[in-house]
């Protein structure tokens, strides 16, 4: 397709149609740059980013480094306990500040030594007392949006935009329960797939690949799609006869579900999606998280974190029965990378085919549209 004709309605009807008439997006929609860079621009520029969880950076000085297409942040807990979320930028020459994770007491850039406080104010600048008009509290770091709820953390790249809280819509309500605040996250796991960022976050929001792509691991589940309020997809995923899918279907030997679910809550696992690309995953004995991050069209970062609820990690059991579920991770995810993979591989080679929706791909669907009215 032609720049014009790539981003000309017209093009997308047919996925626009409801989910039983509708056609999936064309191939190229994954592997054509500009579609890709619209998307940056349209979607990623404004959305709200999940950088962690509050409880890795529970102590004053504790910082991450969040790094995006969008440019990198540092996510930091000041000396007065909140979180604050700065441009990774040194206010004099621009120099990087920090990289990875750990604690500071100030932040010294590496090029001049300048000094800045944890809440981003520039405290010394060695040398300078020369230039005219300096002053020390012109030159503070360049502070952007963070917001989180239930020990979730998200920052903005703009400055105004729509609130997390209208983001996440009615997800605080349906998830309340869980109280996913007194969770900790007890591991990282990083993958780059050589996929499209969508073609990941469809894989999580639909189970009809769970007898093929997880034949002899999770086997086949069943799913149910959320009727959801705010900008989050939400699919309740089950199989009959288990609490659990958070371990590989021949353990047994789980942590105890949650004492404060309800219903469904007890014998589910619901696979959320916050638009655009950050997944929760609420179970009910763990919950985790995995972050898409675009690296290009054909490339993303996945970002995986386990979380446990306080008094299941302060069991004696712990370190032995978690290996189960790190098994689990460790297990199902190479096997979506792989596939995902192998969906980007197809959509060069065929890039204008357009497929059909199943039934247990309503969310694939949504992704699709919501991708869609915000890109053309
Ligand atoms: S660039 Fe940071 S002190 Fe010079
Ligand atoms: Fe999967």
């Amino acid at each position: 397709m032609s720049d014009l004709s790539l981003f000309d309605p017209a093009n997308y009807r047919s996925v626009q149609k409801p989910l039983r008439e509708a056609h999936t997006l064309p191939a190229l929609c994954y592997s054509d740059p500009n579609f890709f860079n619209r998307e940056q621009e349209r979607i990623f520029d404004r959305c709200w980013h999940f950088v962690g969880r509050e409880d890795e950076l529970s102590a004053v000085g504790q910082y991450l480094a969040y790094d995006s297409l969008q440019g990198s942040v540092i996510v930091i807990r000041t000396d007065s306990g909140e979180l604050k979320a700065f441009r990774n930028a040194c206010r004099h020459r621009g120099t990087r500040l920090l990289s990875g994770t750990g604690s500071v007491k100030r932040i010294v850039c590496p090029y001049h030594s300048w000094v800045y406080e944890t809440d981003g104010r520039l405290s010394r600048a060695s040398g300078m007392n020369e230039v005219t008009g300096f002053d020390l509290k012109d030159c503070s770091l360049a502070e952007v949006p963070i917001a989180s709820w239930g020990g979730f953390v998200f920052i903005r790249y703009t400055p105004d935009g729509l609130s997390l809280a209208n983001t996440l819509g009615d997800l605080p309500d349906v998830f309340r329960d869980y109280a996913s605040e007194d969770f900790r996250c007890v591991r990282r796991r990083e993958f780059v797939v050589r996929s499209n960022w969508k073609f990941l976050i469809e894989n999580a929001l639909e189970a009809y690949h769970t007898g093929t792509v997880h034949r002899a691991s999770l086997g086949r589940q069943q799913s149910e799609v959320l009727d959801t309020q705010g900008h989050w997809l939400g699919l309740r995923v089950f199989v009959e006869g288990k609490n659990s899918v958070s371990v590989l279907s021949d353990k047994a030997g789980v942590f105890p579900v949650h004492p404060d679910l309800q219903g469904d809550q007890r014998t589910s696992t619901y696979f959320t999606n916050v638009m655009p690309c950050t997944q929760f995953v609420f179970a009910p004995d763990a919950i985790w998280w995995l972050s898409f991050k675009p690296l290009a069209v054909d490339q993303t970062q996945l970002i995986l974190g386990s979380c446990f609820h306080r008094d299941v990690i302060a069991r004696d059991d712990f370190t032995d029965v978690s290996q189960a579920y790190f098994e689990r991770w460790d297990t199902a995810t190479p096997e979506d990378n792989a596939i995902c993979e192998a969906q980007q591989l197809g959509s060069i080679s065929d890039p204008t085919h357009q497929g059909r929706f199943g039934p247990e791909e309503g969310l694939v669907h949504k992704l699709a549209n919501w991708v869609l009215d915000r890109v053309l």
